[in-house]
Order: structure tokens, then sequence, then C-alpha cells
């Protein structure tokens, strides 16, 4: 099925690796022009930039800490001028410790919050009157299945992804008039460069909690970001949509 993103343009944070590369590259090869955002990762968000003009398509990288207002603010301006708007916003970024609660001090739990749910609160308050003013605008908000069912070492950012369940719940209300669109897709355990290892020597053990017998790949996630990002996704809003070998079921 073709998504058909031709003509719309899309914002990815965290775009430059993993999760948010893929669904960077998804979008773009639905004809949608991206804004790659990072932080830290500059030459990897490149490479994404690049892959994405080599066929053809429409992307900037855009450096960004979402967790600061003037930087998303000034990110998303650049973004209108330079693309010629934003129709579609996936709150991928994310800063997540594994830890546990008792053990966590109060600077590792304001970082969390301020990339996960206030770096999405900045990016969707920045990138809002322009997702009304191209109509259909569409809200996607990454998160772990933690901040549906809890999940010991992962309190705080489970907490700050709840907060961000309700944001999307509550602008798909506000927004809904103009056609835009604000869901949440939550994620099982999904492989990634960063955690391989950690990975290797806890697989036998982890695979156990999901009833397909295998963790994710990046590749799982990418096709329903583009479903929700597209026309087909246009009567679905305000949902949690989770992504996770059955790991957890609501
Ligand atoms: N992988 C999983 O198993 C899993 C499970 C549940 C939920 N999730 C969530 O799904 C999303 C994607 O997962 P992932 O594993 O691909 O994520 P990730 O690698 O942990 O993080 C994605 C990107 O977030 C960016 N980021 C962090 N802080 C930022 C900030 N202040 N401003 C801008 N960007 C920032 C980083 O960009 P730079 O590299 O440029 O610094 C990083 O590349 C994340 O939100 C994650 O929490 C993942």
């Amino acid at each position: 099925m073709r998504m058909g993103l031709e003509g719309k343009v899309a914002l990815v944070t965290g775009a430059a690796r993993d999760v948010g590369r893929d669904i960077a590259l998804a979008l773009a090869s639905e004809g949608a022009a991206v804004a790659v955002n990072y932080n830290s990762s500059a030459e990897a968000a490149q490479a994404v930039v690049n892959e994405i003009k080599s066929t053809g398509g429409r992307a900037i990288a855009c450096k960004a800490d979402i967790a600061n207002l003037g930087a998303v603010k000034q990110m998303v301006d650049r973004i209108a001028t330079e693309l010629g708007g934003l129709n579609i916003l996936v709150n991928n970024a994310g800063l997540v410790i594994r830890k546990r609660f008792a053990e966590t001090t109060p600077d590792e739990w304001r970082r969390q919050i301020d990339t996960c749910l206030y770096g999405t609160i900045h990016c969707c308050h920045a990138a809002g009157p322009l997702l009304e003013a191209g109509k259909n605008g569409r809200v996607i908000s990454l998160m772990g299945d933690s901040s549906r069912v809890g999940e010991s070492g992962l309190s705080i950012g489970a907490a700050a992804r709840a907060g961000v369940i309700a944001l999307m719940k509550s602008l798909a209300r506000e927004m809904g008039r103009s056609g835009t669109t604000a869901n949440a897709v939550s994620l099982g355990l999904v492989e990634t460069a960063h955690d391989r290892s950690w990975v290797e020597a806890n697989r036998d053990k982890l695979v156990k909690f999901y009833p397909l017998r295998r963790l994710g790949q990046p590749s799982d996630v990418a096709p329903m970001v583009t479903l929700l990002a597209s026309e087909h996704g246009s009567w679905i809003t305000g949902q949690v949509i989770s992504i996770s070998g059955g790991f957890s079921m609501q």
C-alpha cells in the first residue's frame, strides 16, 4: 500500500540513528520532505540526509536540543522557511536511564523529564500552529510500553511518557477540528546499536517476555508511524498503539 506523503513535510526528532533514522527514511521513501533533528549526532544526521537526497528526496539536518524551547522554535522556523511548512511531527527523541528509582539522582530525573516530557511539549507547541494551518496535521509520539504498564528500573522515563500519552489524547481533542491527529506509539524492546552488548548478554531471558519470542527491530516500527502519518491514518486519533511483539496487551 502506498502511503502517499508527496508534498508533506515531516520533522523527526532524534532521527540520526536507530528507530528515528528508520522512520525518517521511511517517510522520505513515501515522498515526504524530512527535517532530520539531532542533538549530538551531527555526522550521522548528515548521513541520513545524504541517503534521502541520493534517492531524489528532500531533507535537511537540524540541530536542536529539544529540552530548549528557544532552540526548538528556531528549528521549526527554519523548517518552515527551507521546506515550506510542517505537516508531520514525529516525537522520537528520548533519554531514558535504566536505574532503580531509589538510586536515581535529581539530575538524572530532571534530564529525562526535560527531554521526554518537556521536549515533546516544546515540539508540539512550536509545531502546532503549522500543523493546524496546513490541515490534516499529524503528531506521533514514541515511547515504551513501560509508560502504560510500568517497569522496574524505568520509573522516571515511564512517568515522563505517561505525561506524553495524556498530552497526545488532549491534543487529539483540541486539534481534531483541523483534521489533525495525535497518537502515541508504544514500543517493546527494540534492538539498537547503543545497547547491543546488554541485549546480547540478556537475550535468552528477555525474549521469554515476548509471545512472538523475538525482540523488535527499528524496521518493525517505521511502517506503523508511516501509516499514522498518511491519509490512511486520518480516522485514528488519541490512541496508544503498542508495537511490542505482545509484551503488553491492553
Ligand atoms: N529502543 C527501544 O528498545 C525503545 C523501547 C521503548 C521506547 N523507546 C523510545 O523510542 C524512541 C526511539 O528509540 P531509540 O532506541 O532509537 O532511541 P535513542 O537511541 O535512545 O534516542 C534517539 C535519539 O534521541 C536523541 N536525543 C536525546 N536527547 C535529545 C535532546 N535533548 N534533543 C534532541 N535529541 C535528543 C538522540 O540524538 P543525538 O544522538 O543526536 O544526541 C538520539 O539519537 C525513544 O524515544 C526511546 O525512548 C525505545
